[in-house]
């Protein structure tokens, strides 16, 4: 299959997620400007910089503009990223919905209010980070936001001598449509001198 992406009839989005995997998954909690509190799961998510400590999700506009989690964190200026980890896969997926709906009460989680930020986040996470916002960039049809990280839940039960354990950890990836990956599979490879 060859691509020629200025004659290809269609989305590449199968293309692209399809071929990015496995995708870490950003459970962004937010709070909107009347104080409804939003969670919703965003795989296109990442670290971008450690120094300062910056993350990154991208949503892409719903037929009706912006997405309940962006317009949010456009108004509020802040977020957190709630790491999913294989225990929560069912109640994240459960909060995939649409407009102006609670998702922290229709998958029956623990709301708990940010320590920094005026935004909630999922008691039952086992990683969490406050975010400000960094930076709001518009890309077509989508948008790339930035968050700077300004303070970081870590529950004891994910560390070993003071690190965080991932193996404990048994954070879930995203692969294409409905299907997920463990992150159980191991192999090592060391780096060459
Ligand atoms: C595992 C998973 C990953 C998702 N990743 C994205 C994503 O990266 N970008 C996006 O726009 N939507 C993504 N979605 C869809 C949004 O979660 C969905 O549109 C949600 O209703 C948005 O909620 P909001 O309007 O409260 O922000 C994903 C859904 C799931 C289940």
């Amino acid at each position: 299959m060859e691509i020629d992406v200025d004659e290809h009839v269609g989305s590449l989005y199968r293309t692209l997620s399809g071929a990015v995997v496995p995708r870490p998954i950003g459970w962004i909690s937010t709070r909107s400007a009347t104080g409804v509190d939003n969670l919703a799961p965003y795989s296109f998510f990442n670290v971008v910089s450690i120094d300062p400590p910056v993350v990154m999700f991208a949503p892409v506009d719903a037929d009706d503009g912006l997405k309940d989690t962006p317009q949010n964190v456009l108004d509020t200026e802040v977020f957190a990223v709630n790491i999913v980890t294989a225990d929560l896969v069912e109640a994240m997926n459960e909060t995939a919905t649409g407009h102006d709906v609670d998702e922290f009460e229709r998958a029956g989680l623990t709301k708990r209010e940010g320590t920094r930020i005026d935004a909630p986040y999922v008691g039952e996470s086992k990683v969490v980070f406050e975010c400000e916002l960094y930076e709001f960039v518009d890309i077509g049809v989508s948008s790339l936001v930035l968050g700077e990280v300004t303070y970081v839940h870590v529950d004891d039960a994910v560390v070993t001598a003071g690190k965080l354990d991932t193996t404990k950890l048994d954070a879930v990836g995203r692969l294409a449509g409905s299907e997920y990956t463990y992150t159980r599979d191991r192999f090592s490879l060391e780096r060459p001198e």
